[in-house]
């Protein structure tokens, strides 16, 4: 993996170890829902909240997409321990982020360079052998490794297709794309409940299992969109 050193990021919202500390507490400490994590799960949700301090985007994210993930898993009728696995891969999935250059984390204009873009697509990878290396379950490495890949092959970055693709990361993909549409981010601004449950309509079938996107869209239309 490549080395990203957290504390030496100039331009993120923290500046200091300390500052770090604070963050995470604040945004994890009260919300983990997991009586006593195990050691290798604690040090993964540890790391996302490095992320989520690392990147102000990333403090709802990972929240919002484990509770669309979650919530999915409830609205298919999946057993309460899948529905955890959905909710853990959705909290870490993004956590091979941790390993962008720092140039990449700084990177404010629209236009990427190759290598950049490179880092992007491998961030499923990173984040998927981040969390085997700490011996967190295969079916949660799984929903981070494979949260990308696209019914089409299109995805990155194994380019899987179709049922290659496991349930937990198709459910991760679903929600990662609803809550990429409906928040402002630095390259587009958010687009209304309705627009975005069009757009992800037209996904179905090429990007995602239609008969997940069919029950994801019954269950925003019956309970909204997820809250901060
Ligand atoms: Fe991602």
């Amino acid at each position: 993996m490549k080395g990203n050193a957290v504390t030496e990021t100039a331009c993120g919202p923290f500046r200091s170890v300390g500052r770090m500390a604070s963050t995470f507490t604040s945004l994890y400490g009260p919300d983990l829902r997991i009586p006593s994590p195990s050691p290798p799960l604690r040090q993964g949700l540890t790391l996302a909240g490095l992320l989520a301090a690392q990147d102000a985007y990333h403090q709802g994210h990972g929240r919002r997409v484990a509770a669309y993930a979650e919530r999915l898993g409830r609205r298919l009728g999946l057993p309460e321990a899948e529905v955890e696995i959905l909710r853990l891969a959705g909290r870490l999935h993004d956590i091979g982020k941790i390993a962008f250059s720092r140039d990449l984390l700084c990177n404010r204009r629209r236009r990427l360079s190759p290598a950049m873009v490179e880092e992007i697509r491998r961030h499923p990878l990173w984040g998927g052998e981040l969390l085997r290396a700490i011996e967190v379950a295969d079916a949660v490495v799984d929903g981070v490794r494979f949260h990308h890949e696209r019914r089409d092959g299109s995805g990155y970055p194994y380019g899987l297709h179709g049922e290659e693709i496991p349930q937990t990361a198709a459910v991760i993909g679903i929600a990662d794309c609803f809550d990429a549409l409906t928040t402002d981010r630095s390259y587009q601004k958010a687009r209304s409940i309705e627009e975005a449950l069009a757009l992800l309509a037209g996904f179905a079938g090429r990007s995602f299992d239609p008969r997940l996107v069919e029950a994801f869209r019954r269950e925003i239309r019956d309970h909204g969109p997820a809250a901060g």
